[in-house]
C-alpha cells in the first residue's frame, strides 16, 4: 500500500512482520508516508499498535522486512547509529508524556539540543512553548502541570530539532475529552507548520477521524479497510 508518490517517504515499510512471545501480531506490513501527511493507526488494545509504532521508531527491529527513513535503510543500521540517526529523524510523544521531572517546561524542550551536542536554541524553545500555548508556564515544573499541558510540552519537545517524522502512541489516552481535543489540535497544528510526517496510533475512532489517512490494525494486517464506526451503514 502507497501513500503519495514523490520519493523517497520521510518513512517507508516493507514486507514487515513481528512475532512477539509466539504470538504473531502482524505480518507483510507496508506503506510509505510522505512529508505533511498524517496517518492514523487504528486498532484494538493488543493487536500490535504500539509494537509497529516501535519498529517505525528503530527502537525494536523487525523479523522480516525493511523500514526506511527518507531513503535511509534503518534496518542495516546498529542500535548505535539507529540512535544517533532518530534524534534528528524521529519526535517521539507518549501517552506517559515521560517529561524529566527535575527540569522545567522550558528546560525538557530544550533537552534534545543537549542530547545532539548542541546549544539550546532558546528562542525557537520559547516559540514552540508559545505554539502548544504553554508560554506562561515555561518555568513550571511537570508536578505542577496537567496531564494535558504536559503533554502539550511533550509535543514541543518532540519537535524541538524539526524532525522530519513525528510518532505518536495514544498521546490523548490519558486525557479527557477537551484535552484530548486540544492535544491534537496542537499536534496537527504543529506537524503542518513544519511539514512533518505524522503517524498517531489509537484506539478512538474519533482521534482518527482528523488525519488524512486511517489504516486498521487487524487480524495481523494493516488495511485500508476502515472499521465499521468509521463507515456507517445508513439503513434504508
Ligand atoms: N516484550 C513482549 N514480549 C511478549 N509479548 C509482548 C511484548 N510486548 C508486547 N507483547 C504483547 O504483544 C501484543 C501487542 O502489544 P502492543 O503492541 O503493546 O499492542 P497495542 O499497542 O495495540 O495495545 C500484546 O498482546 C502484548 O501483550
Ligand atoms: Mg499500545
Amino acid at each position: 500500500m502507497t501513500l503519495g508518490s514523490t520519493t523517497p517517504a520521510t518513512l517507508a515499510l516493507a514486507g514487515v512482520s513481528k512475532t512477539l512471545g509466539g504470538v504473531k501480531l502482524f505480518t507483510d506490513v507496508s506503506l510509505q508516508l510522505q512529508s505533511g501527511q498524517s496517518l492514523a493507526v487504528i486498532g484494538e488494545s493488543g493487536s500490535g499498535k504500539s509494537t509497529l509504532l516501535h519498529l517505525m521508531a528503530g527502537l525494536d527491529r523487525a523479523d522480516t522486512g525493511e523500514v526506511f527513513w527518507t531513503g535511509s535503510a534503518i534496518h542495516t543500521l546498529n542500535n548505535n547509529q539507529i540512535a544517533a540517526k532518530r534524534l534528528r529523524h524521529v519526535g517521539l510523544v507518549f501517552q506517559a508524556y515521560y517529561l524529566m521531572p527535575h527540569l522545567s517546561a522550558q528546560q525538557n524542550i530544550e533537552l534534545p539540543f543537549l542530547l545532539a551536542g548542541e546549544k539550546p536554541d532558546t528562542s525557537r524553545c520559547l516559540q514552540l512553548l508559545d505554539q502548544v500555548g504553554m508560554a506562561h508556564k515555561a518555568a513550571s515544573f511537570p508536578r505542577e502541570m496537567s496531564g494535558g499541558e504536559q503533554q502539550r510540552v511533550a509535543i514541543a519537545r518532540a519537535l524541538a530539532l524539526n524532525p522530519p517524522l513525528i510518532l505518536a502512541d495514544e498521546p490523548t489516552g490519558n486525557l479527557d475529552e477537551d484535552n484530548a481535543e486540544r492535544v491534537l489540535q496542537v499536534l496537527l497544528t504543529a506537524c503542518s507548520a513544519q511539514s512533518s510526517a505524522l503517524v498517531m496510533v489509537t484506539h478512538s475512532v474519533k482521534a482518527a477521524s482528523h488525519l488524512n489517512h486511517k489504516l486498521n490494525l487487524a487480524e495481523h494486517h494493516l488495511t485500508e479497510q476502515p472499521p465499521a464506526q468509521l463507515n456507517p451503514v445508513t439503513k434504508a
